[in-house]
């Protein structure tokens, strides 16, 4: 029997979002139906509204997501009825280029679910990511579920699923932060502060927040941060090197997704260092740098889709350090929000003072 539930849907092109009934199927093979229990608004899915990701309206937004499955298909075996899971956008073959060679977190055939959830006239709904999860039930790829304890707050861990798993992966997975480097973080929104927490989980004894808005850098300093660069009224680079013995940080990450910090990001790090590039720039951005100075000042450059993690290896183990109280995922959470609630959410992103909106369902 099909599922009828309540869920919040973009049909059109920077349309306002709406609350509609939306048909979910039985979950054929390979695929699970979760009972979404919390799900944070993302910047991401402001973009599948304003149609910066695509033009296949109705979208059916939200993806930071914990819940509960309530069914699962034939040939199911990595979760059961009654599991607590967060979701993820990574769900991996196992069988690509990138999987036979033991490096899953490239996986470039991820999994979502086969069958369609539409509207109850039948038009078919794309989902935000693969998920979906500003409703009540959504249908997923099983391997789109990653199980999580239950004695935590699901707002919290089901921010693990996107934005915040991006940010402490930039640091900890693709910077390789080690113990005693310098980190500068340039953009101090969920993700740059997420990646100052990885870098401090990593043991980055230097930590610098840097941002245009100073509430940003006063709430990264609150939450890992060592020192904090207010970038409108000083040279963040500049900065940087002087917060670094004149070199330099080790790894700088950038987390606006602009050619201008970029390249600030790329003469901000030291001789040989790493700069990670997680913000997501939009397709009219060029970046110009001279070739000599690429060569010259050596090091890597790398970019950091979904923080390379792997949900089944990385999520328990943030979820452990939450626990642990070396992670402090509740400060990601700024406002508890409903269904009918996005759309003002969308609007307090650009203020300043919210790291994450949780719809709670
Ligand atoms: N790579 C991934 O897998 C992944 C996943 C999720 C989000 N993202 C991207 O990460 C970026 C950040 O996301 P977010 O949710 O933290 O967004 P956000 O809007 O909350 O934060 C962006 C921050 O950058 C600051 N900023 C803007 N212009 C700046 C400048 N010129 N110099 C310094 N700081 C500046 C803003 O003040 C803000 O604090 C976005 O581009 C988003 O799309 C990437
Ligand atoms: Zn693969
Ligand atoms: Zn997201």
């Amino acid at each position: 029997m099909p599922h009828k539930v309540k869920a919040v849907v973009v049909k059109a092109k920077d349309a306002p979002v709406e609350i509609e009934t939306i048909v979910i199927p039985d979950a054929g093979p390979g695929e699970a139906v979760v009972d979404i229990l919390t799900c944070g608004v993302c910047h991401t899915d402001l973009h599948y509204k304003l149609g910066g990701i695509g033009d296949d309206y109705p979208y059916l937004l939200g993806h930071e997501a914990t819940g509960v499955v309530s069914q699962i298909g034939e040939g199911v075996s990595n979760v059961a009825v009654g599991d607590r899971v967060v979701l993820n956008w990574r769900a991996v073959c196992g069988e690509c280029r990138a999987c036979a060679k033991g490096q899953p977190q490239y996986c470039f055939n991820t999994a979502n679910a086969t069958q369609k959830m539409t509207l109850e006239d039948g038009t078919e709904l794309s989902p935000a990511l693969g998920i979906g999860a500003f409703a009540e039930k959504t249908l997923v790829a099983a391997g789109q579920c990653t199980n999580v304890d239950e004695d935590v707050d699901a707002a919290a861990v089901g921010l693990l699923g996107c934005g915040i798993m991006a940010g402490i992966g930039a640091a900890i997975n693709t910077g390789e932060v080690k113990r005693g480097e310098s980190v500068a973080v340039i953009g101090c929104g969920g993700v740059g502060i997420a990646a100052i927490a990885g870098a401090q989980l990593a043991g980055a004894t230097t930590i610098i927040a840097v941002d245009i808005d100073p509430a940003k850098v006063e709430l990264a300093k609150k939450l890992g941060a060592t020192h904090g660069v207010n970038s409108k009224d000083q040279d963040p680079v500049e900065a940087i090197r002087e917060l670094t013995g004149g070199f330099g940080a080790d790894v700088v990450i950038e987390a606006v997704g602009r050619p201008e910090t970029y390249k600030q990001a790329f003469y901000a790090r030291d001789l040989a260092g790493r700069v990670v590039l997680v913000g997501v720039p939009t397709p009219e951005m060029q970046l110009e740098l001279p070739l000599l100075d690429v060569f010259g000042r050596g090091g890597s450059l790398k970019s950091s889709w979904y923080g390379d993690c792997l949900p089944s290896r990385d999520f328990p183990m943030l979820v452990e350090q939450y626990k642990l109280g070396r992670l402090d995922l509740d400060a990601f959470v700024t406002k508890r929000i409903g269904l009918g609630d996005i759309e003002a959410a969308f609007d307090k992103m650009h203020d300043g003072t919210v790291l994450r909106s949780v719809v709670e369902l």
